[in-house]
């Protein structure tokens, strides 16, 4: 039962919790032994994302941090290079996974707010010089951006690296854990989004509100490839049809209402001295002289959030807060920040 004073939580939107109508239609769900391919649910979201974003095939998986490393597998060897953006969720935040198992290095471009950066990457590109350098195989984008603030990389920019990317023989991987965001703040397709990507991962455990689940797209080759190295890694599942049945009601109920976690993500900028145009989506980068001193304040008044470095602050809307809640976390925080 919720009441007008229980915590705000805008720490991640992570921390949603299934909705009442969610928890129903996983408990009616069909379900038979995924490993077999032979759960109908988890089948079902497999064919309706993949057709959503126009690739050949998905594959359901227990994680984002999984999904990507699956797709960053498929498109860069061992002993070949990523480029990515410097606070890339890949680079920083999946503890080095992409080295420690498969091989890949990383070099990075800078944005402040997590943007691709052609000019930045055509530089950074290095071809195979034979014993000399780590060859560059893939370009990793994230759409919307995580630690950057949720900030969109423009359509017209990744076809731009798409074509690049074609010239020069490498791959496009978009982490799109929050893609479903990018595409409500500017009203791209997702097709569009597809569209420049060799492969991508998707979420459907951050805005959309499911507990667990994100999706790994890409050709049929790829997810073929890819179901094997996903049961080698341990992330084979069986009746996992309850968890996909989350999936899809999420996308029948939770991705226009992105808009009004934007909207509060505005609210909240406002309240802290961020300039609300420079909010895309549901995430606010405050910059702060003490995050932890901030947090712990916060928290005493009821409002949870997250510090993402000692002196960033992370605010982050989602499902599980409402309008009139938004408010009273704007009351909480405004005065932290004057
Ligand atoms: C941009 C981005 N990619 C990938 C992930 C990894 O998702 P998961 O926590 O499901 O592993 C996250 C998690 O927050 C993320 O923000």
């Amino acid at each position: 039962m919720r009441t007008l004073t229980r915590v705000i939580d805008l720490r991640s939107d992570t921390v949603t919790e299934p909705t009442d109508p969610m928890r129903a239609v996983m408990a009616a769900a069909e379900v038979g032994d995924d490993v077999y391919a032979e759960d109908p649910t988890v089948n079902a979201l497999e064919e309706r994302v993949a057709d959503l974003f126009g690739h050949q095939a998905a594959l359901f998986c227990v994680t984002g941090s999984l999904a990507n490393l699956l797709a960053v597998r498929s498109v860069v060897p061992a002993g070949h290079e990523l480029l990515c953006e410097s606070q890339a969720h890949v680079a920083r935040a999946e503890l080095g996974a992409h080295a420690t198992l498969f091989g890949v290095t990383t070099r990075n471009w800078c944005h402040p707010r997590g943007l691709l950066d052609l000019a930045q990457v055509e530089r950074l590109v290095a071809p195979d010089l034979g014993p000399y350098f780590v060859p560059t195989a893939a370009v990793s984008v994230e759409n919307s951006h995580n630690f950057g603030g949720g900030g969109v990389t423009p359509l017209a920019d990744l076809q731009r690296l798409r074509a690049f990317a074609d010239e020069h023989g490498l791959a496009v991987h978009v982490d799109g854990a929050r893609l479903w965001n990018a595409s409500v703040a500017t009203g791209t397709p997702m097709r569009s989004y597809g569209a420049v990507a060799d492969v991508m991962a998707v979420s459907l455990s951050k805005g959309l509100g499911a507990p667990v689940g994100s999706l790994l797209l890409g050709s049929a080759q790829v997810i073929a490839d890819a179901r094997v190295w996903r049961k080698r890694l341990g992330g084979g599942w069986r009746q996992a049809g309850v968890l996909a049945a989350a999936g899809l009601h999420a996308l029948d109920h939770h991705v226009e209402r992105l808009a009004e976690d934007h909207a509060h993500a505005r609210v909240l900028a406002r309240a802290c001295g961020v300039d609300p145009g420079s909010v895309d989506t549901n995430i606010v980068v405050v910059p702060c002289t003490d995050a932890p001193t901030v947090v712990a304040q916060a928290q005493a008044a009821g409002v949870r959030v997250g510090a993402v470095g000692s002196r960033v602050l992370r605010l982050v809307t989602h499902l599980d807060v409402s309008a009139a809640e938004i408010r009273r976390a704007a009351d909480v925080l405004a005065p932290l920040f004057r």
